[in-house]
């Protein structure tokens, strides 16, 4: 019987170790660095709706998706996809899908881990006062310095990779779980505390009108490819982290219903950590399409002026680093239990190797902000193409096979008894969407959002 399956690598230990797991998955860099500066790039509100519209239409129907094939597998993407597509009578070809996951995971994980490592320096330059009455110049040359220095990030990249491999390697219950348990509420905590700095700025109605007043004309049909790319990386979609999490889960939870407080709490973290920079952007007159620099130019403006702001300044980093620890554990654990199943290696032996790889293609990240900041390929610097990769292209193309997977390839009984909701409204509207909707709007938004962005129409 398919659905007695078991993971080798063990089960969370109750319904709330998953959801904070995969909300510490969801929940990361994603939110507090990426959301912001490319809000700020794209022009604010109008890029807000539509990302919000990406995170239902097609976030939340390819969660409940990916969670689904997960649990029904219960073994790394790869293998998962050729199992159940052979229970379905469809081609073991499907496990190419998984394949690209695991390879989008150890792409993105090799800059998550180099950002990862800028937010841990934040910790100890906040922590040494010298964003103490900073001004907006002041802030902005400690930044440049910063990131014009391949050296100094080089070790903080080092020391967030070790960091996240230490977590994988030792497993589900005591590494990845043990690690998301108390984080999470810490983070939200701090996150209100800042919104109430930004609300005594003055401009904090500005912040307020820039993200949610749309201007459909800042809005291009690239910026709407990066927001719905935006929602899938936000979410952990389309490249097997949710999937390979989906597959610790017990047989006794409801799907639906943990999805929804996991978008829930994601889109929450974004929205107020928009509402904490934005005000800040304006009040001191920064730019908000500054790029990946965003919140290192704002968010210690703010801590810099506000009462006991390098305690709240040391926290807040500290939390982020949490939250980009529990995120980048999940890029990775994909690919170990791929490693460890296929292969045979022990969790700390694909920990190793995995954890040098991505390392290594980590250093062309460090080098795209200082001495390769010139190099570029079709316009965009190592960074930025990693990145348009593996967001814009790879994690868009993966939900896209997900729920095509889900919807045509797996058996209408099959996924009916796995998510155990009956044959009522809920189900019949899930299978609606990715059968027709999901796949649809990721098509239409994608052709269009290469061909914009690669220079063949303008839109
Ligand atoms: N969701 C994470 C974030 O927002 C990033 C991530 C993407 C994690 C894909 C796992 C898989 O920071």
């Amino acid at each position: 019987m398919a659905q007695q399956r078991n993971s080798i690598h063990g089960e969370w230990s109750s319904r709330w170790a998953f959801i904070l797991a995969a909300t510490g998955s969801a929940v990361g860099l994603g939110n507090i660095w990426k959301f912001p500066y490319i809000t700020g790039a794209n022009g604010g509100g109008a890029f807000v709706i539509v990302y919000l519209l990406c995170i239902v239409a097609i976030g939340i129907p390819i969660m409940i998706a990916e969670i689904m094939i997960g649990r029904r597998g219960r073994r790394n993407p790869i293998h998962t996809l050729q199992l159940l597509a052979e229970e379905a009578g469809a081609h073991p070809r499907w496990r190419y899908l998984g394949g690209m996951g695991v390879l989008a995971g150890f792409l993105i994980l090799s800059y998550y881990s180099v950002i990862g490592g800028w937010v841990l320096a934040y910790v100890f330059r906040t922590a040494s006062g010298v964003f103490d009455e900073a001004t907006a110049e002041g802030v902005e040359t400690v930044f440049q310095s910063f990131v014009g220095q391949p050296m100094a990030q080089m070790v903080w990249h080092t020391i967030f990779m070790i960091m996240t491999m230490v977590v994988v390697s030792r497993g589900v219950q005591s590494g990845l779980e043990k690690a998301a348990r108390f984080l999470m509420p810490g983070l939200f905590v701090l996150l209100f505390i800042l919104v109430g700095y930004s609300m005594t700025t003055d401009s904090f109605g500005d912040g307020v009108r820039y993200l949610f007043q749309p201007d459909f004309a800042a809005l291009t049909a690239k910026g709407v490819l990066i927001a719905m790319g935006h929602a899938f990386f936000t979410l952990s979609l389309g490249m097997g982290a949710i999937m390979i999490y989906g597959s610790y889960l017990s047989h006794n939870e409801s799907i639906v219903r943990t999805t929804l407080m996991i978008v829930a709490a994601d889109t929450a973290v974004s929205l107020l950590a928009g509402l904490a920079i934005f005000p800040i952007v304006f009040a001191n007159n920064l730019e908000p399409g500054a790029g990946p620099g965003l919140i290192f130019q704002t968010l210690p403006l703010a801590f810099g002026h506000m009462p006991g702001g390098t305690f709240f300044g040391v926290l807040f980093f500290i939390m982020v680093v949490f939250a980009a620890w529990t995120s980048s554990i999940s890029l990775i654990e994909p690919a170990i239990t791929w490693m460890v199943e296929r292969h045979g290696l022990t969790r700390p032996a694909a920990c190793i190797i995995s954890g040098v790889l991505t390392w290594v293609l980590g250093i062309g990240t460090v080098l795209s902000f200082n001495d390769w900041s010139d190099v570029r390929l079709f316009g965009k610097t190592f960074f930025d193409l990693l990145d348009f990769l593996t967001a814009s292209i790879m994690l868009p193309l993966g939900g896209l096979c997900i729920s095509i997977f889900a919807a045509w390839v797996m058996l209408r009984e099959t996924t009916l008894q796995e998510l155990a909701i009956g044959n009522g409204t809920v189900y019949r509207s899930w299978r609606f969407l990715v059968r027709y909707i999901t796949p649809l709007a990721v098509i239409v938004v994608f052709v269009s959002g290469i061909l914009n962005a690669i220079g063949v129409v303008t839109l």
